[in-house]
């Protein structure tokens, strides 16, 4: 059997991402009564261990892989690169052969997505992408499970991402055609998404569009996203941050949205920049829902890696 590696929405049967989705749903309402770091009781990584590297910080993505490799029985080592010989220059080739011999799938996070595609052109275990310069899918995996968990079909919904093009926007744009949500993107003249991610997600049938007018993407909208202006590894630039202010997520959107609209940040967030506080503590703002469900949609992630979800 091929290797299951967890790299990109797009490179994945849409089969196999609903079934992902389907399995977090009926794993979290299983163990609701259950203290968190005790396992599922079919323990199914019982004797696995995940390695996850990390180049750039994290809070959600390091305690989440863990909690879920311990709730399905298995167990995760943090490898901080900088005290890593990776660090000190050893090669992602030797890296990945090395960790293939003691692990039984390895996590990254990192910064060029080609590294990535090394890690797991030489692994020989399951590789999962913890987020790149280029994609988050793991986030987006979350994300749909909160959205799914809301009752609507994600089927039809109308999506609208406001502010900076960046890696959870490209995952979202190649699950927009996987899911056949629609998705209109608002951002300023200048800040486009990647062209090469928003056509193969039109060729695979998604509905994208792109516009400069943040009430426009709002109108109607069922969901409103966003993230930082400033991603892990950008300069913090006060021109870019002016031209992304118009596209803050607030009230005044959310006026113009369907009246159930709801909000979904993969989060940190930087309150008072692109969303309002009325906005990021209202009801309608799902995103400590999201950051559990990192939890949830990730053991599905780690079982059909392993290939005990078809
Ligand atoms: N959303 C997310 O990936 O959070 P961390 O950077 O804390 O892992
Ligand atoms: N776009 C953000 C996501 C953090 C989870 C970043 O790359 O920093």
């Amino acid at each position: 059997m091929p290797l299951h590696h967890f790299l990109d929405l797009k490179d994945i049967e849409p089969a196999a991402l609903h079934r992902m989705v389907t399995d977090a749903v009926s794993r979290k309402t299983g163990r609701l009564d259950l203290p968190k770091g005790a396992p599922d009781s079919d323990r199914p990584l019982a004797g696995h261990v995940l390695a996850m590297i990390f180049e750039k910080s994290s809070t959600r993505t390091r305690v989440s892989f863990d909690i879920a490799m311990r709730q399905l029985g298995g167990a995760a080592i943090v490898l901080d690169a900088s005290t890593t010989q990776l660090g000190r220059g050893e090669s992602i080739a030797d890296t990945a052969r090395v960790l293939s011999r003691m692990a039984d799938a390895i996590m990254i996070r990192t910064d060029d997505h080609a590294k990535l595609l090394e890690l797991a052109h030489h692994a020989t275990v399951p590789v999962i992408n913890g987020l790149t310069d280029l994609s988050h899918p793991c986030q987006i995996m979350a994300d749909l499970l909160t959205l799914h968990e809301q009752g609507k079909p994600l089927a039809g919904l109308q999506v609208a991402w406001f502010g900076d093009c960046n890696n959870v926007l490209h995952s979202l744009v190649e699950a927009a055609g996987l899911f056949r949500f629609d998705l209109r993107i608002a951002t300023p003249a200048g800040y486009r998404p990647d062209a090469a991610t928003v056509s193969a997600a039109q060729a695979a049938g998604a509905h994208i569009s792109v516009t400069a007018d943040p009430l426009a993407a709002a109108r109607d909208a069922d969901v409103l996203v966003t993230d930082t202006w400033v991603s892990m590894g950008q300069a913090h630039q006060e021109e870019k941050l002016a031209l992304l202010a118009p596209f803050q997520v607030n009230e005044a959107l959310f006026a113009v949205a369907q009246p159930d609209a709801v909000f979904l940040h993969c989060l940190p967030a930087h309150v008072g920049e692109e969303v309002s506080a009325e906005v990021f503590e209202s009801p309608r703002s799902l995103v400590f829902d999201e950051a559990e469900n990192r939890i949830h949609a990730q053991k599905s992630v780690l079982l059909w890696c392993q290939g005990l979800l078809g």
